[in-house]
């Protein structure tokens, strides 16, 4: 009985195995928080926005930037990929709110309200899988076109919203307003 019992793992054994797999994927979920607890202070971090020239960005491209040291996507979508996304009911969604620091928060994920305003060619989101914080892979990833977090699994679609996986929410859209036609305000 005894050797029977050392030779199969226990499931103490498991715990161990499975937290040393977990932390192989994990390395990306803390980064993020580590370099927030870097910054400066409070205050500063409130007023901290960054300005973007997005006039070399062409359809089809995106740009990554780092705003209070978290990623943000700023992608110009092609016309397929916004008809692709207003195609989508709310009722498909997984999360039907949007998610857009900018609007309401009870303001419906349409792809409208993703889009900038006035621009929906444009979608501007922060680059954090809203699962356990990775950086999702983008530029037509995954199954819904959009961006894929390899991490555990997660797929958005081409308005950043979550379609499948264990993500909770839609990406992140922090504040942001254009300035000029071709300078982006974040935060
Ligand atoms: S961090 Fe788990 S799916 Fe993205």
């Amino acid at each position: 009985m005894a050797h029977t019992d050392q030779a199969e793992p226990t499931r103490r054994d498991f715990l161990y195995i499975a937290t040393g797999a977990m932390g192989a994927v994990g390395v990306g979920a803390l980064a993020w928080p580590f370099i927030d607890q870097m910054n400066p202070d409070a205050g500063a971090l409130a007023l901290a926005s960054i300005e973007v020239d997005i006039s070399s960005v062409e359809e089809g491209q995106s740009v990554t930037v780092t705003w209070r040291g978290k990623p943000v996507f700023i992608r110009y979508r092609t016309p397929a990929e916004i008809d692709e996304a207003n195609s989508t009911p709310i009722e498909a969604l997984p999360d039907p709110l949007a998610r857009n620091s900018n609007l309401p928060a009870d303001a419906p994920a349409t792809d409208a309200n993703r889009g900038a305003e006035g621009a929906e060619q444009w979608l501007v989101q922060v680059g954090i899988c809203t699962h356990l914080g990775c950086v999702p892979m983008g530029d037509g990833a995954g199954e819904y076109n959009g961006w894929f977090c390899p991490c555990h699994g997660s797929h958005y679609d081409t308005a950043g919203r979550i379609r499948k996986g264990p993500a909770p929410e839609n990406l992140l859209i922090p504040p942001y307003r254009f300035v000029t036609d071709t300078t982006i305000e974040i935060g």
